[in-house]
């Protein structure tokens, strides 16, 4: 089967890998890709903004199926558009895909199905939100609409909530939009995937992600700085997703829009059990770098039953018991900005130790040379039989790597380890 993967990060390289190793031996392409997806699959120029030109690829190629990896396509139409041509693909529709587009959306259907979530209201003026913060603090404030993980701001006082309302509602640092103001939940995320047919939600195994730039979980928020596989001390995976996506499943089919693809609810584990955060409708970057190289059954199999209603029931993943940790290394200025077309060194010598070297914002000058072109740059993946071990393969792998100014934590994983050593 001919596979298309929609996207060019760490993420879709993760995913390539893992569609690399099904036994089906796919033809994989990639639209765009990047030079380390290159490796496995025939990249093609097409943006992940540009949907007809993915039709028009998807159906030039005759592909089988075609994976869709980031958020934008998604809530842009591009499973719809897929549906309308007849191609099999991996990602939900427009209506589904608002659970991430629409933060007022998501909450709406959590608060119908049931589901446990921050207390929250939906605000358009500074003053608005000042009076739904009320003097409670720390309060979070959200942007409501894609901002690239970065439309969020945990304030822990009155002065930081006012600048936050003001840059996101009158300096429109996301664009037009308006504000959601949370209640803050207090303990610790977990990040828990589930595979969904339209009618079945079937978990993955959780991962948890570090957002912020800093060691200690200091600095500003990113899109993931590291993440780990599995995680001390989570709660039951089917229990979760009995609580938590299931029933979001089936009221998006009772609705007539059943939700098609990979479900990702961020939680956080309060003392009154797990709570949303977020859905996202699409694979979590950098979590999916640690949940698929333990993956042992097959991805295409999986994701392929999964554009069928019901499609899930005949198949089954499943997980080895390995420990995965992975280790962003990111470009100088991240988050804030970014810096493009720095030499990396060392991907060989990386790649050598048996880690997985996944390319996340990377390009290939005109040299040959592989440069960075992003805020994340690459994604070190290694697996271990616990997480120290995991863990130290991953930097051992990661510090072969070089180049201007790259910054990384040294803490990823380090929870994990210190519990499962006490
Ligand atoms: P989000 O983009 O909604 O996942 O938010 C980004 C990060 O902000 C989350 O991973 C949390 O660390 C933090 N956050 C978001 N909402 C809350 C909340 N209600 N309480 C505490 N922290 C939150
Ligand atoms: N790991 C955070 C995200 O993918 O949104």
């Amino acid at each position: 089967m001919k596979v298309l993967v929609v996207g060019s990060g760490g993420r879709e390289h993760a995913i390539v890998n893992a569609l690399a190793r099904s036994p089906q031996r796919p033809e994989i392409l990639a639209a765009p890709g990047n030079p380390g997806i290159a490796a496995l699959a025939r990249c093609v120029p097409v943006g992940v903004d540009d949907l007809d030109g993915l039709v028009a690829l998807a159906r030039e190629e005759q592909v089988g199926l075609v994976v869709i990896g980031p958020e934008a396509p998604l809530v842009a139409g591009l499973a719809d558009r897929l549906a309308e041509a007849g191609i099999a693909h991996f990602g939900p529709t427009a209506a589904a895909a608002q659970l991430e587009g629409s933060k007022a959306f998501a909450k709406e259907i959590m608060a119908s199905a049931g589901v446990p979530t921050a207390q929250w209201a939906e605000v358009e003026t500074v003053d608005a939100g000042m009076e739904a913060i009320d003097g409670r603090y720390p309060t979070v404030i959200k942007f409501d609409g894609l901002a690239a993980g970065k439309g969020v701001v945990v304030a822990p006082d009155e002065p930081t909530a006012r600048a936050a309302l003001v840059e996101m509602l009158e300096e429109r640092r996301f664009g037009a939009g308006t504000v959601v103001v949370e209640e803050f939940l207090d303990g610790e995320e977990l990040s828990l995937f589930a595979i969904c047919d339209g009618e079945r939600a079937v978990p993955m195994v959780p991962a948890q992600d570090y957002k912020r730039i800093f060691d200690g979980d200091e600095g500003p928020n990113t899109g993931g700085m590291g993440a780990y596989s599995p995680v001390p001390g989570a709660p039951d995976s089917d229990a979760v997703v009995a609580a938590i996506h299931q029933p979001v499943v089936d009221l998006l089919r009772e609705r007539g829009t059943p939700f098609h693809g990979v479900l990702y609810a961020g939680l956080m584990l309060t003392d009154e059990g797990p709570q949303v955060i977020e859905f996202n409708v699409r694979f979590g970057d950098p979590e999916t770098q640690v949940v698929l190289p333990r993956l042992r059954s097959d991805l295409l199999e999986t994701l392929f039953a999964a554009t069928r209603p019901g499609g899930l029931a005949a198949t089954t993943m499943e997980f080895d018991d390995n420990w995965a940790v992975t280790v962003v290394l990111a470009s100088g200025g991240y988050p804030a900005s970014s810096s493009s077309g720095d030499v990396i060194s060392g991907l060989d010598s990386a790649a050598a130790t048996g880690a997985e070297v996944i390319h996340a914002g990377t390009a290939r000058a005109d040299d040959g040379a592989i440069v960075t072109a992003g805020g994340r740059v690459l994604n070190v993946t290694a697996l271990g039989a616990d997480p120290a071990a995991a863990r130290d393969r991953a930097y051992a792998a990661a510090d072969l790597i070089q180049f201007d100014r790259r910054q990384l934590r040294r803490d990823i994983a380090q929870r994990a380890v210190e519990r499962v050593s006490t």
